[in-house]
C-alpha cells in the first residue's frame, strides 16, 4: 500500500516535471539544421519539439531571396487558428522581412501563454498552404 502511494507520487512527480519547465529558458532553431525553407514539415517539427516554455527563444534562419533563390521567406505572425488554417494572411503581422532570417537569424521571444501561429507568405500564401510553412506554439509557464 505505502509502495504503491509512493509509486502514485513518483509517476505524479514526472508528469509534472515534464509539463513544467525546469531550468533555463531555451533558444530553439526553428527545423534545426534544415532552417526555415519551402517543403519542410513544420507542423510535424513543432510536435517533435514540444512542449515550449515561456521565455523560450525561437530562430528563424532563411535564405535571402537570389537570383538561384527568388523565393523572399518571411515570418508572419497570423492572428488566430481560423487565420492559420486557412493560411488568411489579411491580419497577418509581418515579424521579420526577407532579409532578417539571415546569417543569425530572426529572434522571436514566446512570452505569453498563448498559442503563437507563424507562417511564411511567398506569393499568394504558397509558402503556408503548399511549402507547409506553418507551425504552432504554446508556451507553457515555468515552474519558478
Ligand atoms: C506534416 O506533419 C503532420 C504531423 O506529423 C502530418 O499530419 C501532415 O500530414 C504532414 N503534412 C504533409 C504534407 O506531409
Ligand atoms: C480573412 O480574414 C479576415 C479577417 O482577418 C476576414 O475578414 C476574411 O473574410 C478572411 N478571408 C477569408 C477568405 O476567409
Ligand atoms: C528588412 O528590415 C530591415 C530592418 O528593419 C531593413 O534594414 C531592411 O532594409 C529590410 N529589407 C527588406 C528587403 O525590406
Amino acid at each position: 500500500m505505502a509502495l504503491n502511494h509512493a509509486a502514485k507520487g513518483l509517476v505524479l512527480l514526472l508528469v509534472t516535471a515534464s509539463v513544467l519547465a525546469i531550468g533555463q529558458a531555451k533558444t530553439i532553431v526553428v527545423g534545426g539544421t534544415e532552417g526555415w525553407r519551402y517543403g519542410f514539415n513544420y507542423t510535424d517539427w513543432a510536435i517533435q519539439n514540444t512542449p515550449f516554455y515561456i521565455e523560450d527563444k525561437l530562430v528563424f534562419k532563411y535564405d535571402p531571396p537570389s537570383d538561384t533563390n527568388s523565393l523572399a521567406y518571411g515570418v508572419y505572425k497570423l492572428p488566430n487558428l481560423d487565420s492559420y488554417l486557412s493560411c488568411n494572411f489579411s491580419s497577418a503581422e509581418v515579424l521579420a522581412n526577407s532579409t532578417q532570417g539571415v546569417g543569425n537569424g530572426f529572434e522571436v521571444s514566446l512570452n505569453e501563454w498563448k498559442p503563437y501561429y507563424f507562417a511564411s507568405y511567398g506569393v499568394d500564401a504558397n509558402h503556408c498552404n503548399d511549402g507547409h510553412m506553418k507551425f504552432f506554439a504554446v508556451p507553457w509557464p515555468h515552474n519558478n
